[in-house]
């Protein structure tokens, strides 16, 4: 299985400053530390990340998360075989800040340099976590991202599809500051939505019927905007009316994630894998009742179903040090011309995805 590497991880390309070490062989690997800064209240009064805040903290972070890294790993940088950093795509203040990071500490320690996308760290990550076998399905459903991916190898992927305007996360960050829930929106709603009648209001399931797995999520927030104004029309919002409201959207994107994911799943079957998989990853993976509705998928179609544990399904060091340790043992190596790219798509021949959401720029 060839020498076991350790990789040191770097990750900053929107709202988390992350570092880790990561230390295994391609599908055999240990998380030995991961540490993640969050930025949540720096961006707290604004609605959203603002990229030149996120881009002057990862730079003020960035030392002090990767020192907490490689202590509470046991390591020092003469014991890491190459320092793997996210180039893309994201926030192009923040990439910059972690590329320059890591171009230094290569420079200083004449330790590789490699360069990770981001897309491929989260759809990499169920090897880290389960040494899925290639080829498997990743779902990716997060504030910032929203894609099917066929995961034949390290750097071979196919779209199957994706959204065509916001991501899941980003409709329930909305869909919570329409009710007045706090942010990040995801978890608020889901709570609320727990003693809500998901049938009192009947919202659209966009893109259900049209073929593919392209999605779209942004008309729902509208519809849900709709409804609110009605009830306002008469009363200020009741508990119950906010808890169904909260119902009836999460029970929308739970059925437009379900059919989508089934006709991913026809698409992915046809080629025959031998352990049949679907993973996911990204913040939205840790809604209960999407995770239920796959899981339940998965077992009618006797498929696989794998969720790593949420701090690495969310942005994070340690995926981006995996994805590192697959590119390194492959031969692959970057050099001092490596440059923070805003957008980079895993799949160069699928189609360019549409939209801009709130965390810049979506690949
Ligand atoms: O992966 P992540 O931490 O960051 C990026 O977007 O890259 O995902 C954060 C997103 C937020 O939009 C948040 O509202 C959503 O994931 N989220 C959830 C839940 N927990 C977090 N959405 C639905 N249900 C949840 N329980
Ligand atoms: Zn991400």
């Amino acid at each position: 299985m060839g020498t076991p590497l350790t990789l040191l991880g770097i990750e900053s390309s929107c709202d988390d400053t992350g570092a880790a070490v990561v230390r295994g062989t391609p599908g055999a690997a240990q998380v030995l530390s991961s540490e993640v800064q969050g930025q949540a209240e720096l961006h707290a009064a604004f609605g959203g990340v603002v990229p030149e805040i996120a881009a002057r903290a990862h730079a003020e972070q960035l030392d002090q998360v990767v020192a907490r890294a490689l202590d509470s790993a046991g390591v020092t940088l003469q014991d890491i075989d190459a320092i793997a950093v996210t180039a893309g795509p994201g926030l192009i203040g923040g990439v910059l800040s972690g590329v320059m990071c890591a171009k230094g500490l290569s420079v200083a320690t004449g330790k590789p340099l490699v360069g990770v996308n981001h897309l491929a760290g989260h759809a990499l990550t169920p090897r880290l976590t389960d040494g899925t076998a290639f080829p498997y399905l990743m779902l990716l459903v997060s504030g910032g991202h929203c894609q099917f991916l066929l995961v034949h190898g390290p750097e071979q992927f196919t779209r199957l599809g994706g959204t065509i305007d916001d991501a899941p996360g980003e409709a329930f960050d909305k869909a919570a500051r329409l009710l007045a829930l706090p942010q990040p929106g995801g978890p608020g709603v889901e709570a609320c939505a727990h003693d809500g009648d998901a049938k009192r209001f009947r919202l659209p399931r966009p893109l259900l019927d049209r073929p593919g797995c392209d999605m779209s999520f942004s008309g729902l927030k509208t519809a849900l905007l709709r409804e609110r104004d009605g009830l306002l029309q008469d009363n200020a919002l009741r508990a119950t009316d906010r808890a169904d409201l909260c119902a009836a959207f999460q029970q929308a994107v739970v059925d437009v994630l379900r059919e989508k994911t089934a006709r991913a799943l026809d698409l992915y079957l046809a080629e025959a894998p031998a352990t049949p998989t679907i993973a996911v990853a990204g913040g939205v993976a840790a809604n209960t009742p999407i995770r239920n509705a796959l899981t339940a998928l998965c077992a009618e179609r006797g498929v696989q179903f794998t969720a790593p544990p949420l701090a690495l399904c969310t942005d994070n060091g340690a995926m981006i040090a995996y994805a590192g340790l697959e590119r390194f043992a492959a031969g692959q190596r970057d050099d001092m011309t490596l440059s923070a790219r805003p957008r980079w798509p895993l799949d160069k021949t699928a189609p360019a995805l549409l939209g801009s959401g709130k965390k810049g720029a979506k690949a």
